[in-house]
C-alpha cells in the first residue's frame, strides 16, 4: 500500500537534475525513463520525495547512492496506480454483452492486463466472464512495473474502506447481483475468491523496454499510457497490434486521449463510449 502523502515545500527540479537521474537510475538498475511524459514524471518525482520527507534532490541522491533496496520503494511510488474494482461500469456491461454474443468468440480467451496495478481491473474481469452465459475459461496474464502491486494483485486482499465504491460500481454493472458473492471478509479486508486467480500468471514487465511474446485475444491497457510521451505510445499501440490475435481486442482507458494516434489501418473502433478497438487485418499481410 502506498505510503500517506506529504506535502512538499517548493522543489524544484531542473531538466539537468532530471536527465542526470534518470540516466543513473538506468545506469545502476536498468529502469528505463525514456519514453515517459517528462513534466508527469517530474511531479511524480516531487510526490515521491514528499512521501518520503526529503526536501531536495541532493537526499533523493544519497538515499539512491546508499540503499541498494530503495529503488523499490521508490518506483513503487513513481507509478502510483489508481484503480478500483469495476471502474467505469459501460465497459463491463459492454464486455459482457460481447461475451454473451460471442463477438469475443473463442471458448477459451487468452487476456493480457498491461498495467495491472494492484489487480482489481483482473478481479472484476474474470467476475464478468463468470457472470456470462457462454462462461469462457480465461487465461490471464497480469503485468505491471511495480512489484509491490504485483504481490497486492496476487494476494487478492483489499481494504474494506473501498467496498462501498466498489459495491456502488458493481450495481451500475449489474444492478441484479452482488460483489459480495465474490469474496469473504477477514477483519478489515476483503479476500477475493481464490477461483478468480486460479488462471493467472502474475509478472513484472515494463512496457517501454521489455519485449512482448504471446498472442492475446484481449489487451486491457487502461489509464497507463497516459504517463508515456507520444512517440512511446506510438510504438506501444504497433506492439500491442503485433501481439494480438486476428480480430483481437484492445481496451484502453477513458482518459488516454490517444485518438489521433491510433492507426486505422489497423485497428478499427468497436466501442468508442467503452474505448475498445479490435484489429483489423492489414491489406495484403499475411499472418
Ligand atoms: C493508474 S494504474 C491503472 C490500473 C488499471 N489498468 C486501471 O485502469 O484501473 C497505472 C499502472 O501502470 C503501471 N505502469 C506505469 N508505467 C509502466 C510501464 N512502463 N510498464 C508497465 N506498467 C507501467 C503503474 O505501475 C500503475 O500500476
Amino acid at each position: 500500500m502506498n505510503l500517506p502523502y506529504q506535502p512538499v515545500k517548493n522543489i524544484i527540479i531542473t531538466d539537468e537534475e532530471l536527465r542526470s537521474l534518470t540516466d543513473a537510475i538506468f545506469n545502476r538498475h536498468r529502469i528505463d525513463f525514456t519514453g515517459y511524459e517528462q513534466q508527469s514524471l517530474r511531479r511524480r518525482i516531487i510526490r515521491a520525495m514528499g512521501v518520503f520527507e526529503m526536501e531536495n534532490i541532493h537526499e533523493l541522491w544519497v538515499r539512491m547512492l546508499t540503499d541498494q533496496s530503495f529503488i523499490y520503494s521508490f518506483m513503487d511510488e513513481i507509478s502510483v496506480g489508481l484503480t478500483a474494482m469495476f471502474r467505469d461500469p459501460i465497459l463491463w456491461r459492454k464486455i459482457k454483452s460481447l461475451l454473451n454474443e460471442e463477438t469475443i468468440a473463442n471458448t477459451h480467451l487468452s487476456i493480457w492486463h498491461a498495467g495491472c496495478s494492484t489487480g482489481e481491473e483482473i478481479y472484476t474481469m474474470n467476475i464478468v466472464a463468470r457472470e456470462s452465459f457462454n462462461k469462457q475459461q480465461i487465461r490471464t496474464w497480469a503485468t505491471d512495473i511495480s512489484r509491490q502491486a504485483i504481490d497486492i494483485a496476487r494476494r487478492g486482499e483489499y481494504h474494506q474502506l473501498k467496498l462501498n465504491e466498489y459495491e456502488r460500481n458493481y450495481k451500475e454493472y449489474n444492478l441484479h447481483g452482488s460483489l459480495k458473492w465474490y469474496y469473504q471478509r477477514h477483519n478489515e479486508l476483503l479476500v477475493m475468491d481464490k477461483e478468480l486467480r486460479r488462471h493467472v500468471t502474475f509478472d513484472y514487465h515494463n512496457l517501454i523496454t521489455d519485449s512482448f511474446s504471446y498472442r492475446f485475444d484481449v489487451i486491457f491497457c487502461r489509464n497507463v499510457m497516459i504517463y508515456f510521451d507520444n512517440d512511446t505510445k506510438l510504438k506501444l499501440f504497433d506492439k500491442f497490434y503485433n501481439a494480438l490475435n486476428p480480430g483481437g481486442l484492445l481496451i484502453i482507458g477513458f482518459y488516454d486521449a490517444v485518438m489521433p494516434l491510433i492507426d486505422d489501418r489497423k485497428f478499427g473502433i468497436l466501442d468508442m463510449d467503452a474505448k475498445i478497438f479490435i484489429k483489423l487485418e492489414e491489406k495484403g499481410a499475411v499472418d
